[in-house]
């Protein structure tokens, strides 16, 4: 069981009565849980049992493509059916599409009623739930329209990870090792060099990889400066996520997001932050847990071409947030078509 505070909510990690506690003390006028076919099945038998009133379920379709305004409108419409208010609470109870859109539709409802998170992926727990933005997709731009709201608090249950596909779990590990290489060298050596998931003390994990983050959020909530260093690996990660989107080659979110990090921690040692053993071993240390996909890449023009529609460019200049040595982010770089070339071929080249 542990706790973590941040400028205006609490994280608890493996605290049931923490939940109740929580609800009684609000006294809602109602309580809504939003779950999707899977964390129905595996996360709401746990929350149902402990929870001491009564409450309405909200089921939608797993998976991205159902974070958009179409499955907003269904929500919104059934809480109206279900009579909620502003003074409901709304319990989303799933990974970081459940959170990121009942948070989203949780705050706009009668301009905004209180929401809880329980994030149920790895991916959820150690980042997507926690820095509060929200939002869903909008006309194929992934997060377009949203917000950055915090919600009243999050409960991260690490007994929902036994039921995680391994490769859901591989995909979320991801943020945890770029926790690692932005702010914590030695939690990058620890977390790189496991050789399986099943005999890990994911408590102690979760909880070290979500300070991390919370400590940037509570810093920079609003992404002015200092929280950008969390996009390593995902201006390329992101080009290539999108890639393969809808071919047999379709990776995960964190899978694309560790070939990022490769090619991205080759641009901070062409530019002198990082040296070659240093961009060696994360390459050797992804490719353990994530092996070694070279088809996946896109050709340098279609890369470009997919990172230029990226949200965190400036004046159609492409950004990105890089290392300027292991355990220490930096942001707002700029690299030439060349050093992207160049990296490339390093992830291609057979180590
Ligand atoms: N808000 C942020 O700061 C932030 C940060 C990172 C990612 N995100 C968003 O998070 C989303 C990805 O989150 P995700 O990887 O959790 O995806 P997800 O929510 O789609 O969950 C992945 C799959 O796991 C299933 N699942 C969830 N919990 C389960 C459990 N305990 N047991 C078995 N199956 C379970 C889900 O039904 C789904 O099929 C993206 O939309 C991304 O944009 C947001
Ligand atoms: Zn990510």
């Amino acid at each position: 069981m542990k706790k973590i505070s941040c400028n205006t909510y609490n994280i608890h990690i493996n605290n049931w009565d923490a939940v109740n506690e929580y609800i009684t003390k609000g006294n809602y006028s109602s309580i809504i849980v939003i779950v999707d076919e899977n964390t129905f099945e595996h996360c709401l038998p746990s929350l149902a049992g402990l929870l001491l009133q009564k409450f309405d379920i909200i089921e939608i379709d797993s998976g991205e493509i159902n974070k958009d305004l179409d499955t907003c409108k269904g929500i919104w419409e059934t809480m109206i059916d279900f009579g909620a208010d502003r003074h409901s609470l709304c319990i989303n109870l799933g990974g970081g599409v459940i959170g990121d859109m009942g948070g989203f539709v949780a705050s706009t409802f009668m301009r905004g009623m209180d929401f809880i998170q329980l994030p149920t992926t790895l991916l959820s727990q150690v980042d997507a739930s926690v820095g509060g933005k929200l939002g869903v997709d909008f006309n194929g731009y992934k997060n377009l329209i949203g917000i950055i709201k915090n919600p009243g608090a999050v409960f991260m249950f690490t007994e929902f990870l036994d039921t995680l596909p391994e490769e859901q779990m591989r995909s979320g590990y991801a943020e945890v090792i770029k926790h690692g290489l932005i702010k914590d060298e030695d939690a990058y050596h620890r977390d790189t060099s496991i050789n399986d998931f099943s005999d890990m003390d994911w408590e102690q994990l979760v909880y070290d990889s979500v300070l991390i983050k919370k400590n940037i959020t509570d810093e920079d909530p609003e992404e002015r400066g200092l929280r950008k260093i969390l996009n390593f690996g995902h201006t390329i990660g992101h080009a290539i996520e999108s890639h393969n989107l809808d071919t047999p080659t379709h990776l995960l979110h964190g899978e694309a997001i560790a070939i990022g990090m490769v090619m991205e921690a080759h641009l901070s040692y062409q530019q002198g932050n990082i040296t070659e053993s240093e961009v060696n071993h994360i390459k050797a240390s992804i490719i353990n847990i994530y092996g070694h996909h070279t088809d996946r890449i896109p050709d340098i023009d279609t890369l470009i071409s997919l990172m230029s529609k990226d949200k965190k460019n400036k004046g159609g200049v492409i950004m990105f947030s890089l290392l300027d040595k292991i355990g220490v982010g930096n942001y707002n770089q700029e690299v030439s078509e060349d050093e992207i070339l160049r990296s490339i071929e390093f992830w291609k080249k057979t180590i």
